[in-house]
């Protein structure tokens, strides 16, 4: 029921917003943070994702990054990303923002995307030397722990933490696209604030909102649709009713 009024929605929608979170890779093999399995079930975020935890430990938080790179290196976007990236393309007028620094959304090939939590395939200076973030892609990560091009001091990735601003400009640009017709939200918790937020102006702006993950989450009794299941089983099923 759920997923045919969501295709409906957006077969009439013309502006369309989806914002992601780690449950669209799930299938791509990269785990999510909260959860069965969850990243934050083995270790805290105050010891690995903090400035504090930086400057106690670059190393620790290094090598946590490290071996995150790697395991990403060898995931795939998976058929969610897939059908995302068709939508951004084919919709009259799609936004996709996420708050995954996996790049899968990029490797996909979507159009309009806003990355508000960075992407782990970037690094900055981590004294701010004033020198611009640069990518580096290398796996494993020489010399270890990296350094920055610039200056010659310490690298950090440019990823946001616990605690630290996101970027102006996308911050600016995710607020623009809470006005649409159709807000998706898709395997995100909606529990990290500012993109938490997002869906509730989205519903104030008017939207019709829509959940799919496979799990209940604090916006579920708001959101005019909650579908429970597999986000790369759901968005292929719509897409097979959908022709924009
Ligand atoms: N399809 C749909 N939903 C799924 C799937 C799937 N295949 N697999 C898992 N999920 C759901 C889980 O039930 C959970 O609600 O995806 C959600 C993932 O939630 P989190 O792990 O909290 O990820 P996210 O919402 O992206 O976290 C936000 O928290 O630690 C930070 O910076 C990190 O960007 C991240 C932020």
């Amino acid at each position: 029921m759920g997923i045919e009024e969501l295709a409906a929605r957006l077969r009439q929608s013309r502006r369309v917003t989806i914002l992601t979170g780690a449950g669209v890779s799930t299938a791509s093999g990269v785990p999510t943070f909260r959860g069965p399995g969850g990243l934050w079930r083995q270790c805290r975020p105050e010891d690995l994702a903090t400035p504090a935890a930086f400057r106690r430990n670059p190393h620790l938080v290094w090598e946590w990054y490290a071996w995150r790179r790697e395991l990403i290196a060898s995931c795939r976007p998976n058929p969610a990303h897939d059908v995302i990236a068709r939508w951004s393309h084919e919709l009259d007028d799609c936004r996709v923002i996420t708050q995954n620094v996996d790049d899968l959304h990029v490797r996909a090939g979507t159009a309009n995307l806003i990355r508000v939590h960075g992407s782990i395939w970037a690094m900055s200076c981590w004294r701010a030397c004033g020198g611009s973030p640069w990518r580096d892609e290398s796996v494993p990560l020489l010399p270890f722990p990296p350094s920055c091009p610039h200056c010659g001091g310490l690298a950090r990735p440019a990823v946001v933490w616990f605690g630290e601003s996101l970027d102006q400009a996308d911050i600016d640009a995710a607020i623009h696209a809470c006005s649409c017709d159709v807000f998706l939200l898709v395997g995100t918790s909606s529990v990290v604030y500012p993109a938490a937020g997002l869906v509730h102006e989205a519903r104030r702006r008017g939207a019709f909102t829509a959940e799919i993950n496979v799990d209940s989450t604090p916006v579920s009794s708001e959101v005019d649709v909650a579908i429970h299941a597999p986000a790369e089983e759901v968005l292929t099923n719509i897409a097979k009713r959908h022709t924009p």
